[in-house]
């Protein structure tokens, strides 16, 4: 069966067992729970029917894909996910080709485990390049994470409120 095949236990840390596996289809509205709750901290915003349609959207491809994961606590309860999709674009200086990552997070109960560097570790065993975009008002040091993580900040970015940082396998 899909679950188990692709279920495993990713880390111990301090006694805590964690589990990350690819994100279902029929998760969709928990991980829209957990990304609701932890939207102010990215920031996004959610604060009108539209906005939440369009983000219950994504969340609703990224679970039906298979570049999504998902962190479980040891109920098997979502606490944390990592959204990928595939992004190839040839515009001049942003040239890319490879996995956008578009939103993560972890509840905060759950943090500071090793949930996150988990989830990232998935996307990483694609073996091609991550493209992140970080707002400048992330409020938990997303941009400096990912410069440990092994991602370099590029020149240029869309917006000028966000950085883009690139890893390349
Ligand atoms: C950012 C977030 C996902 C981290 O989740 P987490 O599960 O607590 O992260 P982890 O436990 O995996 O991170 C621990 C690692 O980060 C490192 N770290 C912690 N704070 C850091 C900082 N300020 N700068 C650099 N590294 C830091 C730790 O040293 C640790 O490294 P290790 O795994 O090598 O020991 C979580 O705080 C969150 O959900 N924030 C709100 C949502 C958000 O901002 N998402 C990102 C934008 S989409």
């Amino acid at each position: 069966m899909r679950v188990c095949a692709r279920f495993r236990i990713a880390r111990l840390k301090g006694g805590i067992e964690m589990s990350v596996r690819a994100a279902h289809p029929s998760e969709s509205s928990t991980v829209f729970r957990v990304l609701t709750e932890i939207a102010p901290e990215i920031p996004l915003r959610l604060d009108n029917e539209e906005r939440q349609r369009r983000i219950r959207e994504l969340v609703d491809a990224a679970c039906a894909s298979q570049m999504s994961w998902v962190s479980l606590d040891d109920s098997d309860n979502v606490v944390g996910f990592l959204f990928g999709r595939t992004r190839s674009t040839d515009t001049r200086g942003m040239e890319f080709s490879g996995m956008e990552l578009l939103y993560g997070g972890v509840l905060p109960a759950h943090r500071g485990c090793g949930r996150f560097s988990n989830l990232l570790t998935e996307a990483k065993k694609f073996k091609t390049p991550l493209w992140a975009v970080v707002k400048r008002a992330n409020t938990s040091a997303m941009a400096e994470r990912l410069l440990k993580y092994g991602f370099a900040k590029q020149a240029v970015s869309v917006r000028s409120d966000e950085d883009t940082f690139v890893w390349t396998p």
